[in-house]
């Protein structure tokens, strides 16, 4: 075989594999259903079989009305992740409701399994990722479109306008994980040191522990 046919039967070979690996997020299903045993003591990735099992497993109203705002940031998300919806273990997919009030915001942070896409129900919002070398890609969306989010990328969103917001997430996981900035390094349990924040935000003990008051654990 001439070289040239043979790098070109190895690449046809090898590139689904590559691409297979490059736009994959949770494992492929094996199975038509797999509704998640929430309350299994059995540890594995996903969650075991129920065997008994009904269409209620596959359904979650939970999205279909706005949810209070009135709290710190004056946002909420409502997930419907396979924790809510059980019938999603293994479907690799999942959604979320955002309701933010005028001045709203969705901190900072990252879903470390999953890509997001958001569609506007309604209002506008300003939304935003940071790139691994620093770049901010921001942009002001309205009802009907829609804005996406990188895997394992910090992003927000903000609601400058001065009426409620609202945006439909799907994501490319059926947990997709959240781990938001502040919360994380100023909220942990137990707590992060005090000079590893001194240090990596350049500030002071009495600054660092204000910020730790605010995100203290609740329990
Ligand atoms: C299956 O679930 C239904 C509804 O929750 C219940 O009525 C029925 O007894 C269950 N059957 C078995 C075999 O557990
Ligand atoms: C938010 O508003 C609801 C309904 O008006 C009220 O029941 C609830 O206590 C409020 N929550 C906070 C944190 O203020």
């Amino acid at each position: 075989m001439a070289t040239s046919t043979y790098a070109l039967l190895v690449i046809s070979i090898m590139m689904p594999i590559f691409l297979s690996s490059f736009v994959s997020a949770d494992p492929d299903l094996l199975q038509d259903v797999c509704v998640a045993d929430l309350a299994s003591d059995i540890k594995l990735n996903g969650f075991p079989c129920k065997s008994n099992i009904t269409a209620d497993d596959f359904f979650f109203p939970g999205l279909a009305k706005a949810a209070l705002t009135n709290n710190t940031f004056g946002a909420t998300v409502t997930p419907a992740f396979v924790t809510q919806l059980p019938g999603l273990n293994t479907f690799g997919v999942s959604m979320a409701r955002i309701d933010y009030a005028p001045g709203g915001l969705n901190p900072p942070h990252t879903h470390p399994r999953a890509a997001e896409i958001v569609f506007v129900l309604t209002g506008e919002l300003d939304v935003g990722f940071i790139t691994t070398a620093n770049k901010l890609f921001t942009k002001t969306i309205k009802m009907g479109e829609v804005f996406t989010f990188p895997r394992g990328l910090i992003h927000f969103q903000i609601n400058n306008g001065k009426v409620p917001a609202a945006v439909i997430a799907a994501f490319n996981s059926q947990l997709p994980g959240t781990q938001r900035a502040a919360d994380a390094l100023f909220g942990s349990s137990p707590a992060v040191e005090d000079v590893v924040l001194t240090k990596a935000f350049q500030i002071g003990t009495k600054e660092v522990e204000k910020i730790k008051a605010k995100f203290a654990p609740k329990n």
